[in-house]
């Protein structure tokens, strides 16, 4: 099986990586191991999910080069300025006992957020080489559109949700356009995608199941990534067959056709999503 890539002049990714929220400890540290023997090579972890040193314990239990291995974090939306940030990426490094991640993402773009301060905190710590590209989380069009043109930190990803319920039209034009990664995340619909009867038509047709149905919808679209999470290993295993996959146009039209606008992820904290 080949997961394939996502390459741009900032950064290199497996196109089907592995989520690690909410799992913990010693039964995420397994999760992860588990996922890297069956191929997983690119694992999405944040400050904010308490399991950064089971992730980066699984990496360094797993017998993998670390450039082998494709690793994101996040620091949490509580440090909005340069120097919070940066003290917080300290921190992730070191819980995940590796010498740099391959992508930061800052997690959620605070009311407070001071832009510029913490894109150029992303700059310094890509500079000393602690993390290989940078990018944002839930950032709607016009903060990722500030983002970019500041031009202070390279934006290399987006990471939002995405999957066959919720559209992100509007932001992959734009990431596309920028040559950025969509990474898309809660990529099964948190498993609502299972009793779906459209899914459904289509994972029989295939002999597949819905949930490879839903990635290969998302796989489908040039410019996004996806990171499931599944904690057994059959799951991890089905999830990953789903890069061999390929829907005809029938089916996408059919997906294409679902209601776009269940948001699964909006926390108090969110942004005005149609900013
Ligand atoms: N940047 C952000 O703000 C943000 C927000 C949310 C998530 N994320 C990232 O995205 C990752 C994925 O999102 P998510 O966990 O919210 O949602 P998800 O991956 O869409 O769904 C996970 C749920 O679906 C189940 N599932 C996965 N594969 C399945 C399969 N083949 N058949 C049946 N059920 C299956 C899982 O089961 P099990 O219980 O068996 O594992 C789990 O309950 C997270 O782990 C995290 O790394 C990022």
């Amino acid at each position: 099986m080949t997961i394939p890539f996502f390459e741009s002049a900032l950064t290199r990714l497996p196109r089907l990586g592995f989520g690690t929220w909410p799992m913990q400890g010693a039964a995420c540290q397994a999760a992860v191991e588990s996922a890297l023997g069956l191929g997983y090579r690119h694992i999405d972890t944040a400050e904010m999910y308490g399991n950064e040193a089971a992730v980066g314990a699984a990496i360094n239990a797993s017998g993998l080069r670390r450039d082998e291995v494709y690793l994101t974090t996040k620091v949490w939306w509580d440090k909005p300025q340069g120097d919070a940030f940066r003290r917080g990426f300290d921190a992730c490094l070191d819980r995940l006992a590796q010498p740099y991640v391959d992508l930061l993402l800052v997690h959620w773009p605070s009311p407070q957020l001071d832009l510029p301060s913490v894109l150029a905190a992303q700059a310094r710590i890509l500079a000393e080489g602690r993390a290989r590209a940078v990018g944002v989380a839930n950032f709607p069009l016009g903060l990722l559109r500030a983002a970019v043109e500041a031009k202070i930190a390279p934006i290399a990803c987006l990471q939002v949700e995405h999957h066959v319920y919720l559209s992100q039209q509007r932001l992959l034009d734009y990431t596309r356009a920028q040559g950025i990664v969509l990474t898309s995340y809660t990529p099964v619909a948190k498993g609502q995608v299972l009793d779906d009867p459209v899914i459904r038509g289509i994972a029989e047709k295939h002999g597949a199941t819905p949930a490879q149905v839903a990635l290969a919808w998302l796989l489908a679209m040039p410019g996004v990534a996806a990171i499931p999470k599944a904690a057994s290993p059959a799951r991890q295993r089905e999830n990953l067959a789903a890069t061999e996959l390929v829907l005809d146009a029938d089916d996408l039209a059919a997906l294409a056709a679902l209601p776009k606008g269940r948001r699964l992820v909006n926390p108090g904290f969110a942004p005005d999503w149609a900013a």
